[in-house]
């Protein structure tokens, strides 16, 4: 039997895809002109489907930074954290995100993906139990496999849920973690954490939350969900991202655990990959800088994101989510209306992600948006302008989806 037979329904729908328009899993970016311009297809295109929550990606200091370091201590580190990979600035990263998200430990890891992948798997064993939100992101997932702990899905933000399966599992050796997110990456949506957090007085467990959409953008100093609800205390271990609202790569694992740094020698995906590269270092280490002295980012970000969200509450479009957050997605009826769409948005000069299953929460397709605190509120005019063309003659679609 050939390996590869089983792929063939993914060639089918990639098919299909491709017969609907452009390639809206493999579209190509030949220029990238800002963090919320590029040219796509030979035209010039608002970029309103990146993470690119703060518009660190051209942020001058943090380029500069980055070029010293590539004249400084060269293009990569060739090794691991725990061989070769650790350089002072990887420590001194670690050492600011400390200070800035006062947490006594952090540990810098390669991506977000793998920081979840190494957080999960050296918290959690096979004795033990995760409890996770049905819609958390695939690292998460992963990570939890890769944990080899028991896993208990629980109903997307439903705390009601959490606490019956805690009572059903009561009896189960081992310790606890339960996992939740601060923005969800697919609806735009927040975890209700007080409603979780009062669980922690009936059931013993350890809660991890992964910031990764809401790093920089929630709280008054921008760390996240926990800051927001003022339940910072409450939260045992933090997860981010640094492709996100620090525009660049990489990611983290927090907590004040007195034998946290013992997750450096116990997380496979910290010890056998190589660290993050001199140039990433520097230009997340001048970002995190940024965060903290320039809080007018938070409030562009929430401008523009409340901007896009009552704009598409206009155009009648089904919101995801009943709060404003940067990720702003339309549901859409299936999947041939949602390649049509999108394509139909390219054309129209605006790129946006599509998301569609297993990639999204109960099977939905999306057509997500997300907002930075670069763009312009003309910009942020036109996307919602050009949704209204497409939009238009695809109305039933839409409903349909409600
Ligand atoms: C919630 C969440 N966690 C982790 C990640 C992984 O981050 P990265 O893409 O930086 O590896 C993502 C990426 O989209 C995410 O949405």
């Amino acid at each position: 039997m050939d390996l590869l037979d089983k792929h063939e329904h993914l060639a089918e729908r990639h098919k299909l895809m491709l017969s609907l328009g452009g390639n809206a899993v493999g579209l190509r970016m030949e220029k990238i002109l800002s963090p919320t311009r590029a040219i796509i297809g030979g035209r010039e295109t608002i970029l309103a489907g990146t993470n690119n929550y703060m518009g660190m990606t051209f942020d001058p200091a943090c380029i500069e930074a980055g070029k010293r370091a590539l004249d400084e201590a060269g293009t990569g580190t060739t090794g691991a954290r725990i061989a070769n990979g650790t350089y002072a600035m990887h420590q001194d990263l670690e050492k600011v995100l400390s200070g800035y998200l006062k947490r006594e430990h952090v540990i810098v890891f390669s991506t977000g993906y793998q920081a979840n992948l190494g957080m999960l798997s050296g918290l959690a064993g096979p004795n033990d139990t995760i409890f996770l939100d049905a819609d958390s992101h695939s690292s998460i997932y992963d990570g939890c496999r890769m944990s080899g702990a028991k896993l208990v899905r629980f109903r997307h933000n439903d705390a009601a849920d959490l606490d019956k399966r805690m009572m059903r599992m009561a009896d189960e050796p081992g310790g606890r973690l339960v996992v939740l997110e601060g923005i969800y990456s697919m609806f735009g949506d927040r975890a209700p954490l007080a409603d979780f957090v009062a669980l922690k007085r009936k059931h013993d467990f350890a809660l991890m939350v992964d910031e990764a959409h809401s790093l920089g953008i929630l709280g008054d100093n921008g760390r996240g969900l926990a800051e927001e609800a003022g339940l910072e205390d409450e939260v045992d271990f933090v997860v981010g991202t640094f492709s996100k609202s620090l525009g660049a790569i990489g990611g983290f694992g927090a907590g004040n655990h007195r034998l946290f740094e013992m997750i450096r020698f116990a997380s496979r995906p910290y010890m056998f990959t190589a660290s993050p590269s001199p140039a990433s270092i520097a230009t997340v280490t001048e970002a995190v800088h940024q965060l903290m002295a320039r809080p007018e980012l938070r409030d562009a970000i929430r401008r523009n994101s409340e901007q896009l969200y009552r704009g598409f509450k206009g155009l009648g479009l089904e919101l995801c989510c009943d709060t404003v957050s940067p990720v702003v997605a339309v549901r859409v009826a299936d999947e041939p209306t949602a390649i049509r769409m999108w394509n139909a948005l390219v054309n129209g000069g605006v790129y946006v992600n599509i998301a569609l299953p297993p990639g999204t929460p109960n099977g939905t397709c999306l057509l997500r948006c997300s907002v930075s605190a670069a763009h312009t509120p003309e910009e942020i005019s036109r996307v919602i302008d050009i949704f209204a063309d497409v939009v238009a003659p695809d109305r039933g679609a839409l409903a349909a989806a409600g």
